[in-house]
């Protein structure tokens, strides 16, 4: 593609080239621009801004289609494990039978946490929120495996990425321990990754683990469901905290952090603590809906809208029928799917939101079910966290190895003019 995009400013014209992704999205490479014109942008919020080239993830929000390196989230959700998802995301291929063993069989090799960590997390008091232990311990991993990682090295390369995708999810289950103040167990190596995550959270000290097909199943699907979502606000803070060259562990301490705001991940917890306060206040629908059209009000209906979503979210699709299988198959009823049901019936047909395109997001009916597999609301983001790990590391390592320059944006400064420092006693 050679066409060239022209901008006028006064009575010059500057040119710059236009390039086209493998979707045919097209966007003004810019780089040149101040080079050439001495302006830059201004785009807050990066409404506008690609900041990178990515083979990981494709998204059209107008459409509705999300893509893992080119299979669709809904057969992916339908038919992959969440690890060869985490692997497909990873190593950009979807594992052949042995590749997938060998995987494995690396994480199972690296699951141990060292017994210090413990000690970090005692320091912790019960009513810490797991997601601020989640980053913290994230982070203190670090100092267990103090080799930087060599970008240049697959080997090295490999050997952290396995590191942290084994030690990930007991650092997640120990969270949860922690909280219900359960002791610190580890898994069991004969368990498939996501049934010894589920082992490791919920094993009680006196009784056996036992599997249940209905809950490892609604699980791989939340976690795939969540493992991409190409430069949302927790992925493009994990690339431009790599991209200092700050390392592996680190970059995901601050993707972890990103997570946690109820604008992002963090909107799972506050929609479920949106249905329990709607439904303590007799499940008056209309009522929330007046107040999430008030502008004089801060509340906003949590789950609904996305940046990027305009038409419908794919993955709020899989989960709602994810929802009513889960709850129909363990034999819940739970009133909260009926007022999240009925709450997005009332959404969709009315004109605030039909005109700005708000419909329900990922974290709309995602609580549901984890509160349906007895998890804590609390653990909510840390769960989408769990999930999104595979994302932010392939992100991560798509970032190192392109060689990508250091994330530095410039602003447009309105402060005020230079003026003489006065002594403080002539103030
Ligand atoms: N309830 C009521 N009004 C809303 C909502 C909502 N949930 N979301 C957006 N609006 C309104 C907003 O007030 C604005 O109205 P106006 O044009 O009159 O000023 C308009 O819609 C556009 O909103 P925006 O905030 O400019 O849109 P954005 O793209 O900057 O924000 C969002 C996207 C997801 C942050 C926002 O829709 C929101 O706050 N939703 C609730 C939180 C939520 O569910 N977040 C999870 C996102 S999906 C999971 C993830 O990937 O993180």
């Amino acid at each position: 593609m050679s066409d060239k995009a022209l901008l006028q400013y006064q009575d010059k014209t500057f040119e710059f080239p236009v390039i086209q992704g493998s979707e045919n999205e097209l966007a003004i490479d810019i780089k040149t621009l101040r080079a050439q014109s001495g302006m830059i942008t201004i785009d807050p919020g990066f409404k506008n801004t690609g900041s990178c080239e990515s083979a990981i993830t494709f998204l059209d929000g107008e459409k509705g289609i999300l893509r893992y390196r080119g299979y669709s989230i809904e057969d992916l959700a339908e038919k992959a494990t969440f690890l060869e998802v985490v692997y497909l995301l990873i190593f950009r291929e979807l594992p052949k039978a042995d590749a997938l063993a060998a995987f494995q069989k690396d994480i199972v090799a690296e699951s141990h946490v060292d017994e210090e960590m413990k000690k970090i997390l005692d320091g912790f008091p019960k009513s810490a929120h797991p997601m601020g232990v989640l980053a913290s311990l994230t982070s203190a991993l670090i100092s267990f495996n103090p080799n930087s990682v060599n970008a240049s090295s697959d080997k090295e390369m490999y050997a952290a990425i396995v590191r942290i995708v084994a030690k990930f999810p007991v650092l997640v289950a120990w969270t949860m321990r922690k909280k219900k103040g359960l002791p610190l167990d580890y898994g069991d190596d004969s368990l498939g990754y996501v049934e010894n995550i589920h082992k490791m959270m919920f094993k009680k000290p006196s009784q056996e683990y036992t599997k249940n097909k209905v809950i490892i199943d609604a699980l791989n699907k939340l976690l795939i469901l969540h493992a991409d979502h190409e430069q949302n606000c927790s992925t493009s803070t994990v690339r431009i905290v790599g991209s200092s060259h700050a390392g592996l562990f680190a970059s995901l301490s601050a993707g972890i952090s990103a997570l946690w705001g109820p604008l992002h991940g963090g909107a799972n917890q506050a929609v479920l603590e949106m249905l329990e306060a709607i439904e303590a206040d007799g499940g008056d629908t209309k009522k929330y809906m007046a107040k999430a059209k008030d502008k004089n009000d801060p509340f906003r209906l949590m789950g609904f809208g996305h940046r990027v979503y305009k038409n419908f979210d794919p993955r709020a699709k899989i989960i709602k029928k994810a929802a009513d299988e889960v709850l129909n198959d363990l034999g819940i009823d739970d009133p909260i799917l009926a007022i999240a049901k009925g709450l997005e019936k009332e959404a969709l047909e009315d004109p605030y939101f039909v005109e700005r395109k708000l419909y329900p997001n990922v974290d709309f009916y995602s609580g549901i079910i984890y509160r349906a597999l007895g998890i804590p609301t609390e653990m909510f983001t840390v769960m989408f966290a769990l999930g999104r790990l595979p994302g932010w590391i392939a992100q991560w390592k798509e970032m190192r190895e392109n060689n990508e320059p250091i994330g530095r944006p410039r602003q447009v400064y309105i402060g005020e003019n230079f003026r003489d420092f006065v002594p403080v006693e002539n103030r």
